[in-house]
């Protein structure tokens, strides 16, 4: 395969994933994925700006040899996750005179997890800048998009700015440059979603520090294509990172003999009635992509499980779980749910949530199938939700 110039002497050499399925054993991709990889060739030394997944090793040297490419002097690791400095001990081998540059931390990882040694590692500092004879490489630290040895590589010359995970995309593609469509941008809402929604308050740092001091000409990230256009992708992370929910209630549920969905269909009429918008989530046969990207911006989640083994159904505990980890900026939550015989159904899950500190709303409990009183309190919910979202300025 050619690698593509993205600007002179600046290459794309990354590789599309189309049969990926899921990222992290946890989230399906609808796009594929693709691991992207950044060469250089200054007019003194050549340097590679992050490597392969490792099951792509193969391939992606190939197309090295493809490429004629002789001589690397540097491989860049903006971060250490496997998917990006897998390929980094195959590329000391076939380049023995490349060095490893990196971050303190980042060094620790690659030499803990892929036994790179000590002497094929340069450290630096943060700003520091490194030479490539008419290209220039500055490091810049970003710890906790998405791990604490993330950091970003800017070529100073061309004004481009390689971010690694960060404004990155789970999607394929044959020209590299984004579109402005609702496949990418479904895209990397999920993707910000799942890896860096639980890093939210530093989203929004790093999305202000590129936006107001890099304004670099294109952003090309790990995952996902480049971003000719950087206003695209970071508008939409000022949006998701931001401290404002939308009008939004998300209403995850299982139900097993379906009194707990009678009642959250009860709640989405009612709710939107008031002119709130809600998003019912199946638990069971959901696609969890789609409930992360409720949790970008839903104001209020409200959680419906039926009682299994006098506690929550074991689905609806992993949806808290998930939702306690990805840490979403939601102020407002409730539960409803069923019961047979008696048991625990909220404690668990509010203990699941507790670190996301939300404002409880009454929760409803019933015996079997809802009755007239049961709907009067669900009644009760929806209007404590209106409040609530008034409270904020959200109705
Ligand atoms: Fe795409 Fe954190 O690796």
């Amino acid at each position: 395969m050619q690698f593509k110039e993205i600007k002179t002497n600046v290459y794309y050499c990354g590789l599309n994933d189309r049969n990926r399925k899921i990222f992290d054993e946890l989230i399906p991709l609808e796009n594929g994925t693709s691991y992207n990889s950044y060469l250089i060739k200054g007019s003194s030394k050549t340097a590679l700006i992050d490597t392969m997944y490792p099951p792509k090793t193969d391939e992606y040297l190939k197309n090295f040899d493809e490429n004629n490419i002789t001589k690397i002097d540097y491989i860049i690791a903006n971060h250490g996750e496997q998917d990006h400095s897998g390929s980094i001990p195959a590329l000391l081998k076939k380049y023995p005179e490349a060095i490893v540059v990196t971050n303190p931390v980042c060094a620790g990882n690659i030499k803990e997890m892929l036994h790179v040694p000590d002497d094929k590692i340069k450290i630096i500092e943060n700003k520091e800048e490194l030479s490539l004879g008419d290209k220039t490489l500055r490091f810049i630290f970003a710890p906790g998009v998405h791990w604490p040895d993330t950091m970003f590589t800017y070529l100073i010359e061309d004004n481009l700015l390689f971010t690694c995970d960060f404004l990155g995309a789970h999607f394929t593609f044959e020209d590299i440059y984004a579109p402005h469509n609702d496949e990418l941008y479904k895209s990397a809402k999920r993707y910000y979603a799942e890896i860096m929604m639980p890093f939210r308050l530093m989203c929004k740092n790093y999305t202000k520090m590129i936006k107001e001091e890099i304004k670099p000409e294109m952003v090309l990230p790990s995952h996902g294509p480049v971003h000719k256009e950087p206003s695209y992708i970071l508008d939409a992370y000022e949006d998701w990172s931001s401290d404002t929910c939308k009008n939004l209630v998300l209403l995850p549920y299982v139900s097993m003999y379906g009194s707990t969905e009678e009642m959250i269909d009860y709640l989405v009429k009612g709710l939107e009635a008031k002119g709130i918008k809600t998003l019912k989530y199946d638990i069971v046969e959901g696609d969890l992509g789609d409930l992360a990207m409720g949790l970008v911006d839903a104001a209020t989640v409200i959680l419906g499980s039926s009682m299994v083994l006098a506690g929550p159904h074991p689905m609806a505990a992993n949806i808290a779980y998930l939702a306690g980890v990805l840490r979403p900026k939601t102020k407002f939550a409730s539960f409803v749910g069923s019961y047979g015989w008696g048991g625990n159904l909220f404690g668990k899950l509010g203990d699941m949530l507790a670190n996301l500190k939300l404002d409880v709303i009454e929760p409803v409990l019933v015996k079997g199938k809802p009755k007239a009183t049961d709907f009067e309190k669900l009644d009760d919910m929806i209007d404590a939700v209106y409040a609530k979202h008034k409270s904020v300025n959200l109705v």
